[in-house]
């Protein structure tokens, strides 16, 4: 969800800009990499203005940007679309401006946001360059007049990390900073530890609604989206395939305009993960990934909650997952790539995860020092696991390759004999529902080093976490 109504008109003109930018070089999308040149072809701008106390030679950063930047052949007049990292660059830009009490967003905030955002190309340049975000934060505040602050007053608490997480959409890892995915699991794991003593961190003053829309079944997500809305003071409302007919009896765009005027959030669990962005791009409220055939981002942030619990931390330790390189295997090697953990896949050839989601774990990875490693030999992998992960050989919507998947992925069943092969003490995970007897067996599943219901339990508390951060008003 992009809202341009706060925006200055030189702010708007950044985005022009950046979209001539994108065309100018054949790209149909609008990465960060268009918004910095859009910014700087706004000469007089604050945000350059900025740039020029800061010591940045304009034509260098420039030169920089245009040196990395990549080619493409779209026509010119084709339609643009930001990538998820400019539209995190905005949110944050957002975010900025609250912290700096402006009631608009311009060119300064759209600036902290491209820093602050980090990973695309914009960010890297800039830092490259030696923009740095706390001392651009104090050059802004000098302009606005207000008297200096040093970089450890400017510092943002994880409440106003978890506040800048409001309004957004979560669609897949990558939505969130590392820092904003620290946040989230410190504040479910104080969730899970006051619901247990019977009281509640965030409870909301009004009964916020939730819409869940669901194209497949579930257990744990339904049950655990619905109490947590329970629990915050709010309340979710369970839409089945056959009630709203998703993009069939109505076109997706019609249902997110309508589902936008009466509630808060929508959560969907849908079998394209383009159905979710076409959500996203239509609502004003927004849009949870309850799990799509690319991504199940909120599986991860519960999974690193248990991992963190049994192992203490997540940075420096090795998560290996054993089958398929579906979307859950996705999810959390996005996460372990932002949380600076070591992450490995074993499986089949022909069954590697997307590569597009693989290169974009390495590109987070290379800034937080995590191994992101695929190979084949399940043995090998589990040697120096800390967490032993699988998940069903077919995903829902694949139920007719299941005969011909088993033959392939027997060799990565999760047994007794491959946790011999493993670090002692590694703890065995699943999202569940498992195929007992195909990826896991029961042995292992049952065993001591299993740890797959705390895994359930705390669904409840990582999307309670979500929930509270992206509905805020607490
Ligand atoms: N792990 C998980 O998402 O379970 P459900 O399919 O039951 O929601
Ligand atoms: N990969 C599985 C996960 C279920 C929670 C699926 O998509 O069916």
């Amino acid at each position: 969800m992009v809202h341009w109504r706060r925006f200055t008109e030189r702010a708007r003109r950044v985005i022009y800009n950046a979209q001539e930018e994108a065309g100018r070089l054949g790209e149909n999308y609008v990465g960060t990499e268009h918004l910095l040149l859009g910014l700087l072809r706004e000469s007089d701008s604050t945000a350059v203005r900025m740039l020029q106390q800061l010591g940045v030679s304009l034509s260098q950063l420039r030169m920089e940007v245009e040196r990395q930047i990549s080619r493409g052949e779209a026509r010119v007049g084709q339609e643009t679309q930001l990538t998820p990292r400019a539209k995190r660059a905005i949110d944050l830009a957002y975010d900025e401006a609250r912290h700096l009490n402006d009631n608009y967003i311009g060119t300064e905030h759209l600036l902290l946001g491209l820093i602050r955002e980090g990973e695309g190309l914009a960010g890297r340049v800039l830092k490259q360059m030696g923009v740095d975000l706390d001392r651009t934060r104090a050059e802004v505040r000098k302009l606005k007049g207000e008297k200096e602050v040093s970089p450890a007053q400017v510092t943002i608490s994880r409440t106003d990390v978890l506040r800048g997480l409001k309004g957004r959409d979560l669609l897949g890892i990558n939505d969130l900073t590392s820092e904003e995915c620290i946040a989230l699991l410190q504040l479910a794991a104080e969730m899970k530890q006051t619901t247990r003593a019977g009281a509640e961190v965030v409870r909301w003053k009004r009964p916020h609604l939730l819409a869940m829309i669901f194209e497949k079944p579930s257990l744990r997500t339904r049950f655990t989206f619905e109490a947590a809305m329970v629990q915050l003071g709010g309340h979710a409302i369970y839409l089945s395939p056959n009630e709203i007919g998703l993009g069939k009896r109505e076109s997706v765009a019609d249902v997110a305009r309508n589902l936008e005027r009466w509630c808060q959030a929508i959560m969907a669990r849908v079998f394209a993960h383009q159905t979710l962005v076409e959500l996203a791009q239509n609502a004003q409220v927004p849009v949870i990934n309850a799990l799509s055939d690319l991504e199940h981002p909120c599986q991860a942030l519960a999974d690193f909650q248990t991992l963190i619990e049994h192992k203490g931390e997540a940075k420096g330790k090795h998560l290996v997952f054993v089958g398929d390189g579906n979307n859950v295997a996705h999810s959390l090697m996005l996460l372990a790539a932002k949380l600076g953990t070591h992450f490995t896949i074993a499986c089949p050839e022909g069954y590697e995860p997307n590569e597009r989601i693989l290169s974009l774990a390495r590109e987070i990875a290379a800034a937080t020092g995590a191994l992101i490693t695929v190979m084949r030999d399940p043995k090998e992998a589990v040697r120096t696991a800390d967490a032993i992960y699988t998940d069903v050989w077919a995903s829902m919507g694949q139920e007719h390759e299941a005969e011909q998947r088993k033959q392939v992925f027997m060799p990565y069943q999760v047994n007794a004999e491959l946790l011999k092969a493993a670090k002692p003490g590694a703890i065995v995970m699943h999202c569940l529902p498992a195929h007992r007897g195909e990826e896991i067996t029961d042995e292992v599943i049952d065993g001591a080093q299993s740890v797959v219901f705390d895994q359930a339990e705390n669904r409840l508390h990582a999307q309670k976490a979500v929930l509270a951060a992206l509905i805020g008003d607490w």
